[in-house]
């Protein structure tokens, strides 16, 4: 068995795939979550995909003594940390709640870390760091900037790891920066479930083709994009989930060679990388593509901008490619195939009942 690694937001959508990946890599894990935004059915579904319970705690990452009990009753090489509230819409209207929940949650997680010795994390970033960009694909060096509380909320965290990791040498601190995550688990045992109606396309066109929805408003024509739609670098969950395998991969390179050198080598710092696949997709192409693949139609209409969005967003995957040895193979083709088979074997979610 390899170290153990505790997952902060285990049971949500990128955490529940990354729990799958972590298990196949042979990492022993401990899902940490309070189910705010999730339900514990998926953590049971992902115990029944890796046949073994998964060894779950509900918990808050904004209650230090709790968050205590777990690290004094495990040793953990390092944390994973998905754990946050992700609703732009939501985080304008109640901005104290985002900044409460994902900055200062993060500053405890870290300082219960640091009392505990843990000093290897795996942060939940985001392409929202880059705001407008400047110029395409987006590489790490980019400028970042932000318009709404959520990112502000994961801008914010990653000056607080910068900071830290100049305060002390000793830790190492990876943020992923995620363009759009998309997709589902291949068994269709697991996705993507929003709450209410999806804020994002992906899960709002397969509720169109599932019939929960009329139709999709695609807000905006007039872009300055191949179709006049906005553009984005949709990544396949699973894709995503293994640079999280790739990302601690990395982390344990480096602390090996820090124990077998005479020569204490110093931790890797704060180390920004974009997980994204590289290529642009309009939103007219990912509807056309879900139809081709699924035979759904989806009735839609051009409705106004949306407030925020932006015309065109991809990364440079170079960086990934080049230190984690890692990069996206999952083509649209499978996001969309992968999340009908989902939709279509779960209209409800995991809402079962
Ligand atoms: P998600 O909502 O499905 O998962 C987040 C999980 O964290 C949920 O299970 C929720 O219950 C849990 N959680 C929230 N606050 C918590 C708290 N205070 N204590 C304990 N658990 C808490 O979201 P996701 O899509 O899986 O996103 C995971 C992470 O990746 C988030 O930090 C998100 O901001 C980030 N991210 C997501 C996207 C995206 O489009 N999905 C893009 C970029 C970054
Ligand atoms: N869109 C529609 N109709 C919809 C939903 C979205 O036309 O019903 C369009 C948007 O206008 C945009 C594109 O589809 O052009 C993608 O929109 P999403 O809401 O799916 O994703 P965003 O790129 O706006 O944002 C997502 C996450 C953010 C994250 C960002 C970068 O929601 O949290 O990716 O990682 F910060």
């Amino acid at each position: 068995m390899k170290n153990k690694i505790l997952v902060t937001g285990g049971a949500g959508y990128i955490g529940s795939h990354t729990c799958i990946a972590l298990h196949e890599a042979g990492y022993d894990i401990v899902v940490y979550d309070n189910l705010s935004n999730s339900s514990k059915e998926a953590i049971n579904r992902v115990s029944t995909l890796i046949g073994q319970p998964i060894e779950f705690v509900k918990g808050d990452i904004r209650d230090a003594e709790s968050l205590k009990q777990v690290f004094s009753a495990h040793q953990f090489f390092g944390v994973i940390h998905f754990a946050g509230l992700k609703a732009v819409g939501e985080s304008v209207a109640k901005p104290l709640l985002y900044y409460n929940n994902n900055v200062s949650g993060t500053i405890t997680l870290l300082e219960v870390m640091a009392s505990h010795g843990v000093k290897n994390l795996i942060f939940s970033s985001s392409a929202t760091v880059y705001g407008d960009p400047e110029t395409l694909p987006i590489d790490e060096k980019s400028k970042r900037s932000c318009t709404n509380p959520y990112g502000q909320s994961k801008l914010t965290v990653e000056h607080i790891l910068e900071d830290l990791a100049v305060s002390d040498a000793s830790w190492s601190l990876i943020a992923l920066r995620y363009f759009n995550p998309v997709g589902a688990h291949p068994s269709g045992q697991i996705g993507e479930d929003p709450n209410d109606i999806p804020n994002n396309l992906m899960p709002y066109i397969s509720q169109v083709a599932v019939g929960k929805l009329d139709k999709l408003n695609i807000f905006g024509n007039d872009y300055p994009t191949v179709d006049g739609t906005g553009v984005r670098d949709f990544i396949h969950v699973t894709d995503l989930a293994q640079g999280h395998v790739a990302a601690l991969n990395y982390l344990e390179g480096q602390s090996h060679s820090e124990k077998n050198s005479v020569e204490k080598k110093p931790s890797i710092g704060f180390l920004p990388i974009n997980l994204g696949s590289g290529k642009g997709t309009s939103v007219l192409e990912l509807v056309s593509a879900f139809t081709v693949i699924t035979g759904k139609n989806i009735p839609y209409q051009f409705a106004d901008r949306r407030a925020g969005d932006i015309a065109s967003c991809y990364a440079s995957a170079d960086k990934a490619k080049a230190l984690l040895e890692w990069e996206a193979k999952l083509s649209i083709s499978d996001v969309c195939q992968d999340t009908w088979r989902w939709q279509s074997m779960n209209p409800q979610g995991y809402n079962i009942s």
